[in-house]
């Protein structure tokens, strides 16, 4: 399976995968109702994707099964839930349910962090204590500097 993806940078006209990618990445507890799909239109979650690409600063990498999009990791320069400061891009992730766990969360990581080198220092995540994807992030090296209820922020050097 991991053979068939194709793993790309995002061009700006494909950011509309991000609409559904940040509806993916929201961690929703084991039990707890899934909230509207409408709900990435909210001021909060739309810095994340709103004009992607168009923005100084925007890096994303895409998966590609065969044709279809299933996965992306982005950053990009807002004031999101992993904001630290102005100059560490904030880095998100998110896999389409029926394509997680089969290591194409590693591989898109992986790209992403290797893009950024070059043109930041340190990039930032916001992560719920309880996702699974707590665990990745820590094994490439992101260490939680801010602890917030149940979530967290991390850093990354590059
Ligand atoms: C987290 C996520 C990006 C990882 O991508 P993936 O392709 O499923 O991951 P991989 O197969 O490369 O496995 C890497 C790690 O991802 C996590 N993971 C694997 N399957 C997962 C699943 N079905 N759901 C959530 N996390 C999963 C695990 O931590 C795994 O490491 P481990 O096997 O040591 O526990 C993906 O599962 C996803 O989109 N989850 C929902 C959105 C999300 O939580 N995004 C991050 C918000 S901070």
């Amino acid at each position: 399976m991991l053979d068939d993806v194709q793993f790309r940078p995002l061009r700006a006209d494909e950011a509309t995968f991000l609409i559904d990618a940040l509806y993916h990445a929201i961690y929703i507890p084991p039990g707890v109702t899934a909230p509207p799909k409408t709900i990435v239109r909210n001021p909060d979650l739309a810095v994340y994707i709103d004009g992607f690409g168009t923005h100084s600063g925007d890096e994303g990498i895409l998966a590609v099964h065969e044709t279809l999009p299933v996965g992306a990791a982005w950053s990009r320069y807002i004031r999101g839930y992993g904001f630290v400061d102005e100059t560490i891009p904030e880095l998100s992730i998110s896999i389409l349910p029926d394509y997680r766990g089969m290591g194409i969360g590693t591989r898109l990581l992986e790209a992403l962090l290797d893009r950024l080198k070059g043109s930041a220092e340190q990039v930032s995540l916001s992560v719920n204590l309880s996702n699974p994807a707590y665990r990745l992030y820590e094994r490439y090296g992101f260490k939680v500097v801010t602890v917030d209820g149940d979530s967290a922020i991390m850093l990354r050097d590059l």
